[in-house]
């Protein structure tokens, strides 16, 4: 009954979700509190106690028939103006309303935007290790993912390899700073570069490529680094946003895709992804959470409760031999392997009950993410199943 696709992508399945339901059987076998899953990135802060009041307030104010009515499949018009000049005044950036499509969640804005620009066998190409389901997605439109190699000291994109993959073919860029599974965040200079690199290319082979910047952690950043916002770098740049770690709202599915008026077509770029928004079945972003989100844009998440755990378990893992990332953004750490392959590296944290996982999963084998979007307590607790993992690989005496 299934298509070929689809059973494949069964039979592979997802590393990160199977943890999900390992995890859970462990907690049942060994109790919740000695088990210490690093596998998921779902936000460990809550929601701004302001989103509550605005979904009551709206709930009791507004006419249910628009509140819970079809709309234009962009979005509310009111929600997108709101947001446009909220970029506008941090970034210097010059959008309004019509230059973003309201979209269930990232992945939501990356489906449709691929669904809009990708003939089969189009290539896409991402910077590894980069974000897994990345691949499914280019997938879903018969796009072909191509991957480029990591630089293993700085986690920078190494740009000798991107201009080498790149060809006639190449429809799109995915770039995410700051990145899920590194924690790095791509520097200004590397920035500047990606620009002039692709400049070149759509020069060289007369197309257009489309960096599409995937930000669901613009904002979860360390040290005082402040956002910058990736259009600056390169004309043809488009924005996917997403709430769900900035406000700690994964299960609401809400983002938007922002299309600036400097990318070339933009007119019938914004028309593409807005029909592909209603014909893949979204039809709309869901009605009662864009309005909230728009009220609460000047709304925080917790990023020093982020920090603390970064620090202690960055500290914690280097006291103890291992070699890691200290992320500059996200809520990931990123670790080498003792062995090249960290999938048996894996096994072995679960046999301490530490849920990690694996490299090869965003495309890098040789390291594990570290998911820290935990309790703090939980970081301290899990110390003593790590200082057990390290004497087992032999980097901690
Ligand atoms: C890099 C990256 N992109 C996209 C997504 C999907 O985010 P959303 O929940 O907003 O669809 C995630 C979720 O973890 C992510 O890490």
């Amino acid at each position: 009954m299934l298509s070929k696709k689809t059973s494949l992508g069964i039979k592979n399945g997802s590393a990160i979700r199977a943890m999900f339901v390992e995890g859970k059987l462990m907690a049942e076998q060994y109790g919740a509190e000695n088990v210490y899953d690093f596998s998921l990135g779902n936000p460990a802060t809550p929601a701004p106690e302001k989103l509550k009041e605005v979904l009551i307030d709206k709930i009791n104010s507004e006419d249910p028939l628009v509140l819970h009515g079809y709309m234009n499949n962009a979005g509310f018009p009111e929600v997108r103006k709101t947001l446009a000049e909220d970029l506008n005044r941090r970034f210097g950036t010059d959008f309004d309303e019509g230059d973003l499509i309201m979209t269930v969640g990232a992945a939501g804005g990356l489906n449709i935007t691929l669904k809009a620009i990708l003939d089969p066998k189009d290539e896409v190409v991402v910077f590894s290790p980069y974000f897994g389901e990345y691949r499914n997605y280019v997938e879903n439109f018969d796009g072909v993912i191509v991957e480029t190699k990591p630089d293993l000291e700085t986690f920078q994109p190494d740009l000798s390899d991107f201009e080498s993959k790149l060809t006639a073919k190449t429809k799109a860029v995915i770039i995410n700073t700051p990145n899920n599974p590194t924690g790095v965040i791509y520097s200004p200079d590397t920035m500047e570069k990606i620009g002039t690199i692709l400049r070149a290319a759509q020069e060289r082979f007369g197309t257009q490529i489309l960096l599409i910047s995937d930000e669901p952690y613009r904002e979860l950043r360390y040290d005082g680094k402040e956002p910058d916002f990736l259009t600056k770098y390169y004309e043809n740049t488009i924005v996917g946003y997403s709430f769900s770690k900035s406000l700690s709202l994964p299960g609401e599915r809400i983002g938007y895709v922002a299309v600036p008026k400097a990318v070339a077509g933009h007119d019938e770029l914004v028309a593409g992804i807005s029909l592909c928004n209603r014909i893949l079945g979204f039809v709309n972003a869901p009605s009662l959470i864009q309005l909230a989100v728009a009220e609460c844009v000047q709304e925080k998440t917790d990023v020093s409760f982020y920090d603390r755990n970064r620090k202690t378990l960055y500290e914690g893992l280097a006291e103890l031999g291992f070699s890691a990332i200290l992320p500059e953004g996200a809520f990931y750490l990123w670790m080498k392997s003792p062995y090249p392959d960290e999938k048996k590296f894996v096994e072995m944290a679960k046999k301490h009950r530490l849920l990690l996982v694996p490299g090869s999963t965003f495309g890098c084998s040789g390291y594990v993410r570290i998911a820290y979007c935990v309790s703090h307590d939980m970081i301290l607790r899990s110390m003593d199943s790590f200082r057990e993992l390290a004497k087992e690989v032999g980097c901690y005496a």
